[in-house]
């Protein structure tokens, strides 16, 4: 059954949902570049995640404009994905929304390097704004040994 239900979902492109645990995120996130990308260190990628998706690959919200956030990184369908659905989409980052849903997170990884490239940075992110900005982040990083 499990083997059936493996095969189904490699057929529909869909992985299971995956649920980091915090080090094993930010070592994942350092060995993609992330540390310092466009001038964020570690524990603001670390800490946007805790907030945006409390680490889990599957998570989706939907937002009152009609659009969803997809993701570890809650990355939205207005501007950076298509998922079919959303009026105006402008997909950024040329992908299928759903690929950000993947325990395979590294278009998800590639896609939060193009938003976070705009000119508002991680002021996309209203939970990194909210909760990470300005702060001491060291906590998110705190015994990883990264
Ligand atoms: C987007 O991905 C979903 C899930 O894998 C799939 O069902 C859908 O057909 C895809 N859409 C396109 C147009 O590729």
């Amino acid at each position: 059954m499990k083997v059936f239900a493996l095969f189904i979902s490699v057929l529909l492109g869909t992985a299971s949902a995956k649920v980091f645990e915090r080090c094993e995120l930010a070592r994942k996130l350092k060995a993609s570049g992330l540390d310092g990308y466009h001038g964020y260190s570690l524990p603001n990628w670390v800490c946007l995640s805790n907030w945006e998706s409390s680490y889990n690959t599957a998570a989706t919200n939907r937002n009152s404009d009609g659009s969803t956030d997809y993701g570890i990184f809650q990355i939205n369908s207005r501007w950076w994905c298509n998922d079919f659905k959303t009026p105006l989409a402008k997909n950024a980052c040329g992908i299928n929304c759903s690929q950000l849903l993947s325990d395979d997170i590294d278009v998800a990884i590639t896609c939060a390097k193009r938003v976070v490239r705009d000119p508002n940075g991680m002021g996309a992110w209203v939970a990194w704004r909210n909760r990470c900005q300005g702060r001491d982040l060291r906590q998110y990083t705190a015994g990883c040994g990264v």
